[in-house]
């Protein structure tokens, strides 16, 4: 990604960490006017940067704009390779498409496409997904791992383990509730629905090639944004904390984790994955309602495979696997 003059003034910003920077050791690092840098502050004031100029000293970052700026993003982002391509766009269909043009056109594993807003968002099974303009965290990053497509559903399990220790690990995510994950692959804060995950695949007979994983946080929003209907059952981040929440931390925190948990996946297979989702899961013991495509049934949701299927037992004792499907958990 080529940075623009005001990226890497920025990027000099955030890497000063709260100490002043001066005007002229800026001009210094970027070859240019002392008269060129203050244009490029006072047009970066104008996008919504706070600076505290210090006497004699310069420039101190105090606080950034809403919208979400890749150097935002790698200020907190500590990966190898999820995230060091990032395409940041304003308005798309779906990110999901952006990304699977780009996994054919061969972009890098661990390349991330965001969106403030999705026009046409898509959720599981079909379902359309709302994604509000720049209240929510709209994203899909593709993932190129060495395995079958059978082994591709794994990957939503991971990713809901990622982004659950992800919230967890930011600064302001989790001071008053914690997530749980609901089968296969919704994030639960107090009992409704913060985060969505989806996973789409671009395979040959017997290797995946890229798998485009889609992850939808309801982060920003206040309660007027949600329809009377969905009040019910979806919440934000934002509301549950009672304050905005940093998205570019918490997205340089998902993929963080998505990136470790790939790794582990790849080196131990699912069982270390397992025994996490299992524990942050709240489908476990619980009475569920299942609708998979041909029937729904009631029983008790006793545990998930090692390749991530869910396991419900019925009343008669039969155990019945869940490769795909609702889960509803009845009181
Ligand atoms: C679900 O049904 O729970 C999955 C929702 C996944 C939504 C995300 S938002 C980013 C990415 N782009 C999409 O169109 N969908 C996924």
């Amino acid at each position: 990604m080529t940075l623009t003059m005001k990226d890497r003034i920025m990027k000099a910003m955030y890497e000063a960490q709260g100490q002043p920077v001066s005007g002229q050791q800026l001009a210094d690092l970027l070859g240019v006017s002392r008269t060129a840098i203050w244009k490029h502050m006072q047009a970066l004031q104008q996008e919504g940067y706070v600076f505290d100029t210090v006497k004699k000293k310069g420039y101190v970052l105090k606080a950034t704009p809403n919208g979400l700026h890749a150097n935002d993003i790698y200020f907190y982002l500590a990966t190898a390779q999820f995230g060091r391509t990032l395409h940041i766009l304003d308005v798309v269909d779906s990110t999901q498409t952006i990304a699977k043009e780009l996994a054919r056109q061969q972009a890098p594993n661990g390349t991330v496409v965001i969106a403030e807003h999705q026009t046409a968002g898509k959720g599981r099974m079909a379902r359309p997904w709302e994604s509000l303009k720049g209240k929510g965290i709209w994203m899909t990053v593709i993932v190129r791992p060495d395995i079958p497509p059978q082994m591709a559903p794994q990957f939503t399990l991971i990713t809901a383990v990622a982004v659950a220790h992800a919230m967890q690990a930011t600064e302001g995510v989790c001071t008053k509730c914690q997530p749980k994950i609901k089968w296969p692959n919704d994030i639960l804060m107090n009992g409704k629905k913060c985060t969505g995950i989806l996973t789409e695949m671009q395979a040959e007979a017997d290797q995946v090639n890229a798998l485009m994983i889609g992850i939808g946080i309801n982060a920003n929003h206040e309660r007027t944004d949600f329809s009377d209907e969905l009040q019910h059952i979806a919440t934000s981040l934002a509301i549950e904390e009672g304050i905005p929440i940093n998205r570019s931390a918490l997205i340089a925190q998902i993929l963080y984790y998505l990136e470790r948990y790939t790794d582990l996946y790849v080196k131990k297979g699912f069982k270390p994955i397992r025994k996490m989702w299992e524990e942050l899961s709240c489908t476990i013991g619980q009475t569920v309602e299942v609708t998979t495509l041909r029937e729904v049934f009631v029983g008790v949701a006793s545990g998930i495979t090692d390749d991530g299927v869910l396991q419900v037992t019925l009343p008669t004792g039969e155990v019945r696997p869940i490769y795909a499907g609702d889960v509803k958990i009845l009181n």
